[in-house]
């Protein structure tokens, strides 16, 4: 039976603690909370909840990311798995409903996926305050479905963090106050700068016959790129072809293998001398990703990681949310298209690419002003 008290620390008497219920599902989500409950849980300004709504659940996209941040086991866990978007939202929001009958004082959100809208939602219904950690980014694309969660999350949240100063732009656009807009930085960048001292050596992961030449680093996942036979065939085609002048290591996601292992693209790819590697631990992905000559990804956060990492990335999508990345960072937009994708990675091969600036505040203290943010809130009401 599900608890219907997860405020289940209690609020010790004579105090006056906040009680933070986290909610996180997705394998991004893990990234951004784990810095966050650090900061809280080494602070008596809070007590902290850990609810997992089961989004992921293989152990490769998400007990290895659990082990490598360290998070705490989840105090609840919501067990929803896959669905389509609306059965995925739907069942974590059933799920998540009971669990604030204990009426805790927050409910913390990361990211834009289905299990950050649900919770927000819920909790916005249940008349409980939420932060956002990642507000304001757009693609403006709303057939993306993060585009979806990222808009309607804004709107519900009391308190918005935000990566950079687009966010703040967007969210005074769309009429939120900015008293409840804070800019504090990346909390990806907090996990990626405490983590990357441990990040596993490329040639540990990919072997010791690593061509001399080193490799391109390849992930896909976004249903625009993967689930459209045309385009993904179109994208294999560009990788193929730089396949035959550098190592592609494609760290390959389970939605995408499942459209792999549809007609003969796995062996194409493999074939063409292409890497293709289950999904990658934490630490060994930032591994890869500081060691290859360039990125190619449809991810979000793996653009912020090259931008922090100094690495070129070549974003395989029309735009992106986050265009720090692109102004001061390592990150060049080159959509599905296999000569611009071809022409952008010669480029950097010839003359090693964009090297970009850290943007403002990707300096590994966003949690810490995350929890000053909460502080000054929770006093500014409590005294
Ligand atoms: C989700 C997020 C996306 C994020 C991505 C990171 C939404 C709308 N999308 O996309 O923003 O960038 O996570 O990975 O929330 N599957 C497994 N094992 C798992 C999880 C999923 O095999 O542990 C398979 C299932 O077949 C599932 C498919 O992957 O149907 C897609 O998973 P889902 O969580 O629905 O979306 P993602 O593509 O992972």
């Amino acid at each position: 039976m599900l608890p219907t008290d997860i405020g289940r620390h209690g609020r010790p008497t004579g105090n006056c603690l906040m009680r933070i219920v986290c909610v996180v599902g997705a394998r991004p989500n893990f990234v951004k909370i784990a810095p966050i409950v650090g900061a809280l849980r080494a602070e008596p300004l809070a007590t902290v909840d850990l609810v997992h709504t089961g989004q992921h659940y293989d152990i490769d996209m998400n007990q290895v990311f659990f082990e490598d941040l360290g998070i705490p086991v989840p105090d609840v866990s919501l067990g929803v798995g896959s669905g389509s978007h609306t059965q995925q939202t739907a069942a974590v929001m059933q799920a998540f409903e009971p669990l604030l009958a204990g009426r805790p004082d927050l409910v913390m959100v990361v990211g834009d996926v289905n299990s950050t809208l649900a919770a927000a939602l819920v909790a916005a219904k249940e008349g409980i305050p939420v932060a956002h950690v990642e507000a304001g980014l757009r693609s403006f694309d709303r057939t993306m479905p993060e585009e979806i969660n990222r808009v309607l999350t804004d709107q519900l949240a009391t308190l918005l963090f935000t990566t950079e100063h687009s966010a703040g732009r967007h969210l005074e656009t769309e009429g939120i106050g900015a008293d409840r807009v804070h800019f504090v930085g990346n909390v990806m960048i907090d996990s990626l700068l405490k983590s990357i001292a441990r990040a596993v050596p490329a040639e540990v992961t990919l072997g010791r016959d690593l061509p001399a030449a080193g490799f391109a680093l390849l992930t896909l996942h976004r249903p625009a790129n993967v689930d459209d036979p045309e385009v993904l065939d179109r994208l294999i085609g560009a990788f193929t072809t730089l396949a035959r002048d550098l190592l592609v290591v494609f760290a390959v996601h389970p939605r995408t293998a499942g459209r792999l292992a549809e007609s003969g693209r796995r062996e194409r790819l493999e074939e063409a001398g292409v890497r293709c590697l289950p999904p990658q631990s934490y630490f060994q992905i930032l591994g890869l990703m500081r060691a290859a000559r360039f990125v190619m990804t449809d991810s979000g956060g793996i653009q912020e990681e090259t931008t922090a990492l100094g690495v070129p990335c070549l974003t395989l999508r029309p735009g992106t949310e986050r265009p720090v990345t692109v102004e001061e960072g390592t990150n060049t937009i080159v959509d599905r298209d296999p000569a611009r994708i071809l022409a952008a990675a010669d480029d950097i091969l010839t003359t090693g690419g964009k090297r970009g600036r850290i943007p403002e505040l990707w300096d590994g203290r966003t949690a810490e002003r995350i929890v000053e943010v909460l502080r000054r809130w929770w006093h500014s009401q409590h005294g």
